[in-house]
């Protein structure tokens, strides 16, 4: 089946990409783009589709289906893995400083790569402040390195990049040639910035080591206002973050997002404020950290999430360099 696979890629002659659904057997044109506009965008999701689902929407045959999946199946080579492959796998993962040493080692070394890491918290808090600093940071540690930015909110600021550059000895019009910001003027263009990462990477061949998109949940909390448009809104975000994890672990890349709070009137007791998007947005991150606003104008970073590092809190302060630990 495999080797079927590779024959139909060479015969599309595809330049050493990943295969896509149109290279399975018994798909032409026409049947990937009715299995593209039902949402079935890669072999991940026809390797995990049912054979039911396929004939309905593609109008192909239960065989044809059935070759299909088990084609896709053979193509994402899933299955199992030694632990010794997964820490393989793992040798690549970096961390980007964020230049604060006790909020570095919360983070286990820095904010890694290959993940998601979500930050939230209320107006002022820094949220912004980290993903300019992880720009700079990102571009400091590799000189080839390329930082995107999408700004959802207007607070991408070219002077604090510069500023910021100075502080860790760049050059500031340098540093900002190496970011790619883009406005994104509400949900489905953040959506589709998203995706247009990929084409970046594959065909512009930047070497994008760091996402920004600040803020995640701005343009979905303003556009779907009320229940009845609840689930929308979190099978939007859920296909978003979905775009976001896979470009973070198909190419190593640091992805960072923000999200605000909301007030939860029912908590009497504790921190009265939760993170927008629910648990569609708190699972698909791999890291998460609550800020917040500290004494004499430091900040409080809290993991509250993380797969193998301990919760804990830092303090740091926002100075016109970056950040700088306060004890
Ligand atoms: P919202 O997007 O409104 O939810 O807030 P945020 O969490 O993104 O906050 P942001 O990162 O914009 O933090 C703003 C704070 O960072 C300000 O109140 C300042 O304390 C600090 N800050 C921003 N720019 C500078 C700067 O150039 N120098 C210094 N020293 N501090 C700055
Ligand atoms: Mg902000």
């Amino acid at each position: 089946m495999e080797a079927k696979l590779e024959l139909k890629m060479e015969k599309n002659n595809t330049k050493a990409k990943q295969p896509s659904i149109q290279d399975l057997p018994g798909v032409g044109a026409a049947t990937a783009e009715k299995l593209e506009l039902a949402g079935y965008r890669d072999l991940m999701a026809i390797a995990v589709a049912t054979i039911g689902e396929l004939c309905e929407t593609a109008g192909v045959s239960e065989a044809v289906a059935r070759k299909m999946i088990n084609a896709a199946r053979d193509g994402m080579k899933m299955g199992f893995e030694t632990g010794t492959d997964v820490l393989k796998r793992r040798e690549i993962v970096a961390k980007i400083s964020t230049g604060s040493a006790t909020f570095d080692a919360l983070m286990g070394g820095g904010f890694e790569t290959g993940a998601i890491t979500e930050c939230f918290g209320e107006f002022g808090s820094g949220k912004t402040q980290i993903g300019h600093i992880l720009c700079v940071n990102t571009l400091k540690e590799d000189p080839d390195a390329v930082a995107v930015y999408i700004d959802t909110e207007n607070t991408f600021r070219p002077e604090r990049i510069q500023r910021l550059a100075e502080g860790a000895g760049l050059n500031p019009e340098d540093a900002l040639n190496r970011i790619m910001v883009a406005r994104a003027y509400n949900s489905d263009h953040q959506m589709l910035l998203a995706e247009k990462v990929e084409s970046l990477i594959t065909e512009q061949g930047k070497n994008v080591r760091l996402v920004v998109v600040d803020s995640l949940t701005s343009h979905f909390r303003a556009e779907f206002i009320g229940r009845g448009t609840l689930s929308e809104r979190q099978q939007k975000l859920n296909r978003h973050m979905h775009t976001l994890a896979k470009i973070g672990s198909s190419h190593n890349i640091c992805v960072y997002v923000t999200n605000q709070v909301m007030a939860k009137p029912d908590q009497f007791f504790g921190d009265p404020t939760v993170a927008i998007g629910g648990h569609i947005v708190a699972h698909a991150s791999t890291f998460r950290i609550y800020l917040r606003k500290g004494k004499k104008g430091s900040r409080v970073a809290k993991l509250i999430d993380a797969p193998a590092l301990p919760d804990g809190e830092c303090c740091f302060e926002v100075l016109d360099i970056g950040l700088q630990d306060v004890n």
